[in-house]
């Protein structure tokens, strides 16, 4: 592999760690049994084994002890987040530590990788080839779901072959979820194989009260926030055009508010609440034309406006309209593959309802075409595949029509399109996240030695340095509750949207009408890797206003 020159200078980067981390061997301190946030009675049944455990803390250890080899076996699960790498370091460092001897097993390509015994031992030269950078290109990541019993059994016959004594699964809130059900499985059957989770997704909607963040969170913000920085001090140079930014976020829009608060653009749109007020498409489109028009008024006919990703779900009505086309494209498939686009088209508004029909209708042709498109495994509609920027624009720009011939709109509207996604899930990862993932991995190693099984990597106390972060283990379960997923009600972790009382939306929503109407662009510029701590070591603002600044 070629390398780049950052490349060569960040592999010599070592990761700072917690304290309780740095001397060898922690001691295990037990806090109080736990409780699943909700539905505890279903939860403890689903989860005899690996329910009601108690919280632990890691401590510095004064008494060290050698510990016996132990072989792990690691998978990336879901969507990349930048950090990966590290959390396969730090593991890989952690279980060095216990004893020398111990082996470290990749699955490769996600999930898939323990179901069909596809797998490379993972070596200090593989390892140390990947230290502090983005992608989870070492072994690959898939999103195959690992929840029948027939996918334990197959997966335990190669742990048994391998030796292996612990699965270290990183991945989202559905995967850590399945993470869970396989402990609480392969503990039912005495299979010696303890599972434990780390936090990983962009998406920053994998967070409670122990886990503070996921990881990769920081550095996809800050390669967004650069590149919306550059596009704001663009256009705010040529003064011309309209900019709609569509923001990754399959869901929650942790990634749009975070981007807001590090910009300061004249728009964001943020899922949550568009949901909380019941608003409808029009009223989304309204708003922004009016901030387009008061701004034209005063002669500025530029801006930018932040679309989280699953906006389009969030708005009632669409919601609505979704599921039908789900219920619909599920029943007939085989049929709605045979048409050609217009009489697909003409086939979901034969047998839409009536309100959904109008909707449909009213979309432009090219949106309403994505929605019907296929689903990913999971049965969700492929949100990154939505063009809402360009959905938003048109319909601002019909709006703006309208405006102009009842005299309440004189401008200009150009409008620009961007969807900034891919482009930060395999970033290398900032100072942050480096640190973070690099701890997270030896933490779980420290969960390993313990003995634990159905707990997830907790590093907290974020906003402070390194050496400040606190360390253990939270059992999964006491993450979760029962949720409708495909029609049934499943055991799943709660996924964090956003608060609308949460400190960083009320900060967001206290200045948004001057950042609306006044232009207070900020241009946050690249990730810094090497320089003073405040440029290079800062935790995201949301971080920052949820645990410091209240
Ligand atoms: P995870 O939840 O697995 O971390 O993935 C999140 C995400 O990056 C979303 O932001 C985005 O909608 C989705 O993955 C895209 O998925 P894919 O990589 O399959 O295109």
């Amino acid at each position: 592999m070629k390398k780049s020159a950052l490349q060569k200078a960040r592999a010599t980067y070592q990761p700072k760690l917690p304290i309780a981390l740095t001397s060898g061997a922690v001691k295990v301190v037990e806090g109080k049994p736990t409780r699943s946030v909700a539905d505890q009675e279903e939860i403890k049944n689903l989860f005899p084994n690996t329910y009601g455990m108690p919280d632990i803390t890691f401590e510095k250890n004064p008494n060290q002890t050698v510990g016996k080899p132990v072989n792990v076996g690691v998978i990336l699960s879901g969507g990349q987040a930048p950090g990966g790498h590290n959390v396969i370091s730090g593991l890989f460092d952690g279980i060095k530590r216990i004893h020398r001897d111990s082996r470290l097993f990749g699955f490769l390509m996600g999930p898939a990788g323990l179901i069909d015994h596809n797998y490379v031992e993972l070596t200090s030269a593989i390892v140390d080839e990947y230290r502090n950078t983005g992608g989870f290109d070492i072994i690959g990541s898939g999103r195959t779901k690992l929840e029948k019993k027939e996918q334990f059994d197959k997966g335990l016959e190669i742990l048994k072959e391998l030796d292996i004594q612990a699965l270290v699964i990183i991945g989202g809130d559905d995967s850590n979820t399945n993470a869970a059900v396989l402990a609480e499985y392969y503990k039912s059957i005495g299979a010696g194989v303890q599972v434990i989770g780390c936090p990983k997704t962009i998406d920053g909607d994998l967070k409670n009260a122990f886990i503070e963040t996921s990881f990769g969170f920081d550095t996809a913000t800050k390669v967004y926030s650069e590149v919306i920085g550059n596009i704001q001090r663009d256009c705010n140079s040529s003064k011309k055009y309209w900019h709609f930014i569509k923001l990754m976020g399959r869901s929650a829009s942790h990634i749009a508010l975070e981007c807001a608060l590090q910009t300061q653009p004249n728009v964001c749109i943020i899922s949550e609440e568009v949901e909380a007020k019941n608003m409808t498409l029009q009223d989304i489109v309204d708003y922004i034309a009016n901030i387009v028009a008061r701004r034209a008024a005063e002669g500025n006919n530029y801006g930018t406006v932040l679309i989280p990703e699953g906006l389009i779900e969030f708005i009632p009505a669409m919601k609505r309209l979704i599921q039908q086309l789900n219920d619909i494209l599920a029943a007939n498939a085989a049929q709605f593959a045979a048409l050609d686009p217009a009489a697909q088209r003409e086939f979901l508004l034969k047998n839409l309802s009536e309100e959904n029909a109008a909707i449909y209708a009213s979309l432009p042709e090219a949106v309403a075409r994505q929605l019907s498109l296929d689903r990913d495994p999971h049965g969700n509609v492929q949100v990154s595949l939505i063009e809402t920027e360009k959905l938003l624009s048109e319909m601002v720009g019909r709006r703006l029509k309208e405006m102009k011939e009842e005299g309440k709109y004189v401008g200009k509207f150009s409008p620009m399109h961007h969807f900034f996604g891919y482009e930060g899930r395999c970033a290398d990862p900032s100072n942050f996240d480096a640190d973070y993932c690099y701890a997270l991995g030896y933490n779980a190693a420290c969960l390993i030695e313990a003995g634990l099984t159905g707990y997830m990597s907790s590093v907290r106390n974020l906003v402070k340095p390194a050496i400040q972060w606190t360390t253990g283990g939270i059992p999964i379960t006491s993450m979760m509750n029962m949720e409708r997923r495909n029609g049934e009600l499943k055991p799943v972790i709660q996924k964090a949207l956003v608060r609308l009382d949460g400190a960083p939306f009320q900060r967001f929503a206290a200045q948004r009408d001057n950042w609306a109407i006044n232009t207070c662009f900020v241009y946050p510029g690249p990730i810094q890797y090497f320089g003073p701590a405040e440029v290079c070591d800062q935790p995201t603002m949301t971080l920052r206003y949820e645990h410091l600044d209240k």
